[in-house]
């Protein structure tokens, strides 16, 4: 494969941009092909300098394309990690690459910094599958049954809530509570996938995430055939048909801990595509089979809209005060708990 510095230069893509970038070429040239990194070192060039200049980190979700996450970001993680790293970041500025209710979330974590989240269009069909009225409604029918809010919503939902949970502390969340039954939201497969470790009751909603609900039990069945002794690895937001027929299931960054202590010869990340690149990255033994589905959300950050989001000081994601404090409590409550697996 030809070195990017010997290319011809794109826009931008100078000999000084090239040796400056080089370094980083060589973290992610298994992911990234060189024909194409004279597209991204100028931007990644621009952000690593406006960073120094506006006090900046990047925080980013291991969903995002290798050549965000292993060249720009300064903290990466799942939900969990970015929510716990919000509240100790004290540069000025945070920009979240990610989906909007992790900006949201980091805001509340650390309320005195500017927030940014470069496309403002990145949601998320769980969080879009539920809202606060639609809570106060379930508190209103099930009277003294607390609720355990997934990450994966609006600020508004979160303030409606006991406390929150992410895919790497569900179980854990719902038993410290000592109830009988906890009402869930909003998505229904983590519900089920929660409902069939704990003896807790579960109440459920019927958000879904629109990349995890498209994994079949099928696509498992037909892995294992074509890629003999291969380890499955599933996401909880999956029905629980397809959690049942992996080797293991748990969070994002449970995922990464479980392929980096263990070495699978071959694994398949039932997750959303971007995943396998990253952690392949920090695995280069790992034969990694890649039968993935993409985030739309996720998808709309991009190393140019990150440097926008820089030079331009946009999108900056506030929470209003009242909702803020309530929604804050939630949050934190959960950070206390820590991980399940
Ligand atoms: P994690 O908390 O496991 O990183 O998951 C976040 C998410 O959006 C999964 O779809
Ligand atoms: Fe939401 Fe699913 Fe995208 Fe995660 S992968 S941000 S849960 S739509």
């Amino acid at each position: 494969m030809a070195s990017p510095a010997t290319r011809v230069h794109e826009d931008g893509y100078t000999p000084e941009v090239a040796a400056r970038t080089a370094p980083l070429y060589e973290r992610v040239k298994r992911v990234v092909p060189a024909i194409e990194w004279p597209v991204f070192a100028p931007d990644i060039d621009a952000i690593l300098r406006l960073k120094r200049e506006r006090n900046a980190v990047v925080l980013a979700h291991n969903y995002q394309t290798p050549e965000i996450f292993n060249t720009v970001a300064d903290i990466v993680g799942d939900s969990l990690a970015l929510a716990r790293e919000a509240a100790r970041v004290d540069a000025d500025v945070i920009v979240l690459c990610g989906v909007h209710f992790m900006a949201e979330t980091a805001k509340l974590m650390n309320p005195s910094k500017t927030v940014l989240i470069p496309d403002l269009r990145a949601g998320c069909s769980l969080a879009a599958s539920i809202t606060g009225a639609d809570v106060r409604a379930l508190k209103a029918r099930y009277p003294g049954v607390p609720v355990v809010t997934y990450v994966n919503t609006s600020a508004e939902v979160k303030a409606e809530s006991d406390i929150c949970c992410t895919s790497g502390n569900a179980v854990k969340v719902v038993e410290s509570l000592g109830a009988d039954r906890v009402i869930f939201l909003p998505d229904e497969y983590l519900a089920r996938n929660v409902a069939a470790e704990t003896e807790v009751e579960i109440i459920s909603w019927h958000g879904r995430c629109e990349v995890h609900e498209r994994f079949t039990p099928a696509d498992i069945a037909t892995l294992r055939r074509d890629h003999p002794g291969i380890v499955v690895l599933a996401h909880p937001e999956c029905d629980r048909p397809v959690v049942e027929a992996s080797d293991f299931a748990g969070s994002t960054a449970a995922m990464s801990k479980y392929v980096a202590e263990r070495q699978p010869d071959q694994v398949a990340l039932i997750t959303e595509c971007s995943m396998s690149d990253n952690v392949a990255v920090a695995n280069p033994d790992v034969d990694f089979v890649r039968p993935c589905n993409l985030c739309p959300h996720m998808k709309r950050i991009t190393l140019p809209g990150i440097r926008h989001s820089l030079e331009t000081m946009t999108w900056e994601v506030d929470v209003p005060a009242d909702v803020a404090d309530r929604a804050r409590l939630a949050v934190e409550r959960m950070v206390a708990i820590g991980w399940s697996k």
